[in-house]
């Protein structure tokens, strides 16, 4: 099975390259961002403060069931029974994702689930740790970054496209706020891998960096 691993801060672009080239490519594109927002959704909605009680988010993790589901190629996650791809891409859950992904008992449980995923298919995985510690043998890994600001416009577009209430400041103060927890914590932060490809995709369209990455994956997997 091919594996490769794209990694990089929030709003550098990840999704939408790793979503186009696992299609043209032919790969299974998961989402592990999904995971962690699904956990921080289950916590929220229980009323657990995710940036402050610990204990009582390790506490619900047993009960917490993520499954993920590939419709025409697209993932769909579901907490239990109930899809909530779209319930997790609210603000304030990409916030409680970050706060929870600090805690290494709830990496722990979802990188199990991403080691098991990858074992099924060719995939293209994205998120953080993916290249240094989730699947450190990837025959690919890309580290993708972006200037802080033009990730925050990028997001806040997209948020307003989806009708979500926001401001540009409020979406750049979250992206910092992320930026610090995702890359100090101690367990599996986020950092480039020292055999990953860097792209920066602050001056590049989607397109251009779509096709940049899909240049480094078939020049190092020999795929056409
Ligand atoms: O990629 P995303 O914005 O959907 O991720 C949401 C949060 O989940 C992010 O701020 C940090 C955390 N995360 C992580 O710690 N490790 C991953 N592999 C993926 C996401």
């Amino acid at each position: 099975m091919m594996k490769v691993a794209i990694d990089g801060p929030a709003g550098a672009g990840k999704s939408t390259i790793a979503r186009a080239a696992a299609s043209r490519l032919g790969y299974v594109y998961i989402d592990t961002g999904a995971m962690y927002r699904a956990v921080a959704l289950f916590a929220v909605r229980r009323g657990i403060s995710t940036k402050n009680d610990v204990a009582g988010v390790i506490g619900v993790l047993p009960e917490i069931s993520i499954t993920i589901r590939h419709v025409d190629g697209v993932q769909r996650i579901f907490l239990g029974g109930e899809d909530v791809s779209e319930a997790i891409r609210m603000p304030e859950i990409s916030v409680a994702a970050s706060e929870v992904a600090v805690i290494p008992e709830v990496r722990q449980k979802l990188v199990q689930l991403q080691r098991q995923l990858s074992e099924t298919a060719d995939v293209i995985m994205d998120g953080r740790d993916i290249g240094t510690y989730v699947l450190p043998d990837a025959e690919v890994k890309i580290f993708l970054t972006a200037d802080v600001t033009v990730r925050a416009e990028r997001r806040y577009k997209e948020l307003c496209e989806k009708g979500t209430e926001t401001t540009l400041d409020e979406v750049l103060r979250d992206m910092q706020y992320r930026d610090a927890n995702d890359s100090g914590r101690a367990f599996a932060p986020l950092r480039q891998a020292e055999d990953a490809v860097a792209v920066d995709t602050t001056l590049l369209t989607a397109e251009e960096s779509i096709d940049h990455v899909i240049a480094v994956i078939r020049g190092a997997c020999n795929v056409v």
